[in-house]
């Protein structure tokens, strides 16, 4: 089947089988950013935005959000233009292997949006769904912190 979704801002129509699951319909059509790892719901790395919420793409039927808004970590900050969260997560040494790393972002944007300066508990608390192996989360927490100082300078000008 077919359907219409935005993606990073951009109108898209995707192919897809009728019980495909999100994950990987944005991964076959380039959306690489978006990981697949435990394809239980359980790791937070193939998040993604729908309609601004964060959601684990491979627990969500991509026929089920056809005409949807998608946004995937690129949709909010590239390696030519990246994102204040994305220079967080970087100079705090927050990214090891980099797999957990846009779940984690786009979590960390969800959460600020909403809450631009989240205490340490609010800020475990977002992330709660998201694993990392690598990092041991005090510096993804020292990264978030670090954004929403910057984001609240910057007089919530940065998207
Ligand atoms: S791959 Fe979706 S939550 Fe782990
Ligand atoms: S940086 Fe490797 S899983 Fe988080």
């Amino acid at each position: 089947m077919t359907g219409n979704f935005t993606v990073n801002g951009k109108d898209l129509v995707f192919t897809f089988n009728g019980d495909e699951r999100l994950l990987f319909t944005l991964r076959n059509h380039g959306f690489t950013e978006v990981k697949n790892g435990c394809l239980e719901g359980e790791c937070g790395a193939c998040l993604v935005l729908l309609d601004d919420k964060p959601v684990n793409s491979c627990q969500v039927f991509t026929a089920s959000v056809r005409g949807k808004g998608i946004k995937t970590v690129k949709g909010i900050g590239d390696l030519h233009q990246p994102h204040i969260i994305q220079e967080a997560f970087v100079e705090a040494g927050a990214v090891q292997c980099g797999f957990c790393t846009p779940g984690m972002v786009l979590a960390s944007y969800a959460l600020l949006k909403s809450n631009p300066n989240p205490s340490d508990a609010e800020i475990k608390n977002a992330l709660d769904g998201n694993l990392c192996r690598c990092t041991g989360y005090v510096k993804i927490i020292e990264a978030v912190r670090l954004a929403a100082q910057r984001m609240q300078e910057s007089g919530g000008h940065h998207e």
